[in-house]
């Protein structure tokens, strides 16, 4: 039986718009540990995974949780499973960009049923389940109509965790500004698919991504009629990481065939 209800979606929700004014306060960033050469934690990501953690466990008890700021071993795949980043954008959020989210999705049986990003800046709200469309602040999104990369607005991400495929990812942003009308990079995964299921953007790649950075987005940009995979065309993974495509669904075999080069 899914644990997925129309109340533990609204509660979910309601509890995600909650959290988010602890990242608006622009005193919020009071500390700032690095978990890898260019990965941080501040006193904000870990405040709003323990915050949502104890909601959601209070909404749904069987419910087991991964998230950014925690060890993720142990948690068993056949039962529901909330998968959260407390904040997708840290460095945004460490430098004032006000462009960060808070990502959360519901996975069951391998896929993401319902999906959640809030941008507490813009109050932007895009949520999704499976079967159910996207919304943003409750109305119907869709992707762009656009069908040749010429006429495209593209994102991609810098990988800033792993700099070792630095030069694979500035190749890769290369290789698409050469064929489209220009490439954007704003530091926040979660929303990046949400443009993408609301045709800001009419594609985004990056090459390597955790869960927690595309579990929502990826509900999100699927229901709005996008199509979010790994770059070969396979379906992306819940319990482990790696590379991805998502684009308005016109687009996708074009950007595949521009990433195998
Ligand atoms: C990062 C952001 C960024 C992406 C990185 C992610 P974080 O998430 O989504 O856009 O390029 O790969 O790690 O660390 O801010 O949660
Ligand atoms: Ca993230
Ligand atoms: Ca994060």
């Amino acid at each position: 039986m899914t644990a997925l209800t129309d109340s533990l979606v609204e509660g979910a929700v309601q509890t995600v718009l909650e959290a988010g004014e602890l990242l608006t306060d622009p005193a919020a960033v009071q500390s700032i540990r690095s978990k890898g050469e260019t990965d941080y934690v501040t006193n904000v990501d870990v405040a709003v995974q323990a915050f949502l953690r104890k909601r959601l466990a209070a909404l749904a008890p069987d419910v087991q949780f991964m998230g950014e700021e925690q060890d993720n071993t142990g948690l068993d795949w056949s039962r529901p499973c909330w998968i959260l980043d407390p904040v997708d954008g840290t460095t945004n959020l460490i430098h004032s960009f006000r462009h960060s989210a808070i990502s959360l999705a519901l996975a069951e049986g391998g896929q993401a049923v319902f999906g959640v990003v809030y941008n507490p800046y813009t109050e932007e709200c895009f949520t999704a389940r499976r079967g159910g469309g996207a919304l943003r602040n409750g109305v119907p999104i869709h992707v762009s109509d656009v069908s040749r990369l010429e006429d495209s607005l593209l994102s991609t991400g810098t990988v800033p965790g792993r700099r070792e495929l630095a030069d694979a990812a500035f190749r890769q942003m290369r290789a698409l500004y050469d064929r489209c009308q220009d490439v954007r990079r704003t530091g926040c995964a979660s929303l990046d698919l949400c443009w993408v299921a609301c045709g800001r953007l009419d594609g985004y790649v990056e090459l390597s991504l955790q869960p927690w950075d595309y579990a929502a987005g990826m509900r999100i940009a699927a229901e709005a009629g996008g199509k979010v995979t790994a770059p070969d065309g396979s379906p992306l993974s819940l319990r482990e990481g790696g590379p991805l495509l998502a684009s308005n669904g016109r687009l996708h075999s074009a950007l595949q065939a521009i990433l195998k080069e």
